[in-house]
């Protein structure tokens, strides 16, 4: 009884809006691959520089895919792509304390 409240609390305890890149990942692979590589994502020939900037593509390029996304949706991208190749807000290498 004990684990089972335990992993109750838990499961709230757990950010509910967390964004998934799995899902991102399957969604662009599956809507978004058939126009280009993900090599347009790179973020070195990128213009995007700002978690603003990448939803704002994501939301412009969406709807080439003639699906509709939920909000949600779109944020599991911007998630996915931003984990995968843009790295904003992201420590490039391992965190290096102490200098
Ligand atoms: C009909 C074709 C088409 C589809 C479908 C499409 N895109 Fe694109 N997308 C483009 C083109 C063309 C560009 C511009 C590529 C360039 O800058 O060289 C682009 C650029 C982008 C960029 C900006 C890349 C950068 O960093 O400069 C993002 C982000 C993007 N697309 C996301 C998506 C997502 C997410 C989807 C699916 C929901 C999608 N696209 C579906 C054609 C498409």
């Amino acid at each position: 009884m004990r684990l089972v409240s335990s992993l109750t609390i838990l499961l709230f305890v757990l950010p509910a809006a967390a964004q998934d890149a799995g899902r991102g990942r399957a969604l662009y692979e599956t809507h978004c691959g058939g126009c280009h590589y993900e090599r347009v994502h790179e973020r070195t020939r990128s213009d995007i520089k700002s978690l603003g900037e990448l939803r704002a593509a994501v939301a412009k390029w969406a709807p080439q895919s003639k699906r509709n996304f939920t909000p949600d949706e779109l944020a599991d991208i911007v998630e996915y792509l931003n984990v995968s190749h843009y790295r904003i807000g992201i420590a490039p290498d391992l965190p290096r304390r102490g200098g």
